[in-house]
């Protein structure tokens, strides 16, 4: 039986699938049209500092914590929580659609507070995702799919990378508002309300509910309270993306702020949680996605939809990190251990701020570095240009995302003052 194939645009007879594979040639195979794709702008980074040689060479591009010695950090509550679940001897049997119960009510429970009428009225449809952007995924087809509105969504400019491939993909409009200011590196206050004042009504807007990525840039809270009655004022219908609860303040609650705040102030808002940071569960991959509904049978019909997304794109998700995550923030003693936990990296990366700060004014830079430990969370916005970027990477094996974003989480004292060198050699 002979195959016809179109391959970029030229006919071509073939046997099949049936042929050897020594006798596959590039012109003939299926897969000849593929393009090369770009490395991704952040995880690319990575694959790029493993291949560099030198010994001083610094990865600054992906945001996950290290510690002082530069290793990859195991939070001390999840040793405790992983001891707990061993003892149990737990079956491995599938999570339910919607993931570990226990799991997800204490991730929305931590998100939207205890005393919350979300919580206390069970308004919250909450389903866990694959981390963060799992989590984002299963909220974008979801509004895709039965937001009422404008299926637009605006982001701030800048935003995190991928969060524009996860909703288009979802088939929303991406769009945007102003953020980040590059004159002050701080927060373009009057532009951002500016436009979120001529943003379509019944459209949904994208918010970083604490430690702005990639720009480590948040409002203050009377800048978000503005901001909400602008977003109310407009009946936009607004998005929290949640990585990072605790590690912008090193404190749990004061980090939940804008989504508490948000919605003592009536907006119904959606929010997409990650454990990736703040517990420390990077490849657990462990996240929660709720949305905030008028009554309970609403949270049914709602939580009926979420699963007939989810079902058919990886049925239902891993259940390890999930019950990490359960147990250490449903048990009272590993919950205190993991805030101590988190006060630590926080308080580690903002000593990094200042370290760093402190030796470019050792090196002799005449810039103000203000914006270092003005910003917070994990990473800092530096407003170094691609061409001073390119020259960290290529001259001092210093690896950072082309935007100027490096990772403080990625610093250490043993490195610090290398990094103030290189920084200073390339800016001044
Ligand atoms: C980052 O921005 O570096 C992290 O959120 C990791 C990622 O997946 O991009």
């Amino acid at each position: 039986m002979f195959v016809v194939r179109v391959v970029n645009k030229k006919l071509f007879l073939s046997n099949g699938p049936s042929c050897s594979l020594s006798s596959f040639k590039s012109s003939l195979s299926w897969w000849s049209g593929v393009e090369m794709g770009p490395p991704d702008a952040i995880l690319g980074v990575t694959e790029a500092f493993k291949k560099d040689t030198s010994d001083k060479k610094m990865n600054l591009s992906v945001g996950a914590y290290r510690d002082d010695d530069g290793k990859p950090f195991i939070l001390p509550c999840v040793m405790k929580a992983e001891e707990i679940l061993s003892k149990k001897n737990l079956d491995k049997e599938y999570a339910g659609i919607a993931g570990v119960a226990d799991f997800c009510q204490a991730a929305a429970k931590l998100a939207f507070g205890d005393s919350s009428p979300v919580i206390k009225e069970g308004l919250n449809a909450t389903v866990q995702g694959i981390s963060g952007t799992g989590s984002l995924t299963i909220g974008a087809h979801f509004l895709a799919q039965f937001f009422p509105g404008v299926k637009e969504i605006y982001m701030p400019t800048p935003t995190w990378g991928n969060h524009i491939p996860i909703f288009k993909r979802a088939g929303l409009t991406v769009k945007q508002y102003r953020y980040f200011d590059p004159k002050t590196c701080g927060f373009d206050f009057t532009g951002a309300l500016q436009d979120l004042a001529k943003i379509p009504e019944k459209s949904i807007i994208l918010l970083h509910a604490c430690a702005h990525n990639p720009t480590g840039v948040d409002p203050k809270p009377e800048q978000w309270k503005e901001m909400s009655k602008v977003i109310k004022a407009r009946n936009l219908f607004p998005f929290l993306d949640m990585a990072y609860q605790g590690f912008a303040t090193g404190d749990i609650d004061r980090d939940a702020f804008a989504l508490r705040m948000l919605v003592e102030d009536g907006h119904q808002v959606a929010t997409a949680q990650s454990f990736a940071k703040n517990m420390g569960l990077y490849g657990e991959r462990t996240g929660a996605f709720s949305v905030v509904c008028a009554d309970k049978d609403e949270v049914a019909r709602t939580m009926s939809q979420l699963k007939i997304i989810i079902r058919p794109i990886y049925s239902n998700p891993p259940i390890h990190g999930a019950r990490i995550a359960s147990t250490i923030l449903n048990d009272p003693s590993l919950r205190s251990q993991w805030l101590t936990d988190i006060k630590v990296m926080s308080d580690r990366i903002n000593t990094m701020r200042i370290k760093l700060k402190e030796g470019l004014k050792r090196e002799g830079s005449s810039r103000s570095w203000d914006h270092i430990t003005d910003q917070i969370g994990m990473f800092c916005f530096t407003g170094m240009t691609p061409d001073q970027v390119e020259r960290l990477i290529k001259e001092f094996s210093v690896y950072l995302t082309k935007d100027g974003r490096i990772s403080v989480a990625g610093v250490s004292s043993k490195n610090v003052d290398y990094l103030a060198h290189a920084i200073h050699q390339v800016t001044k």
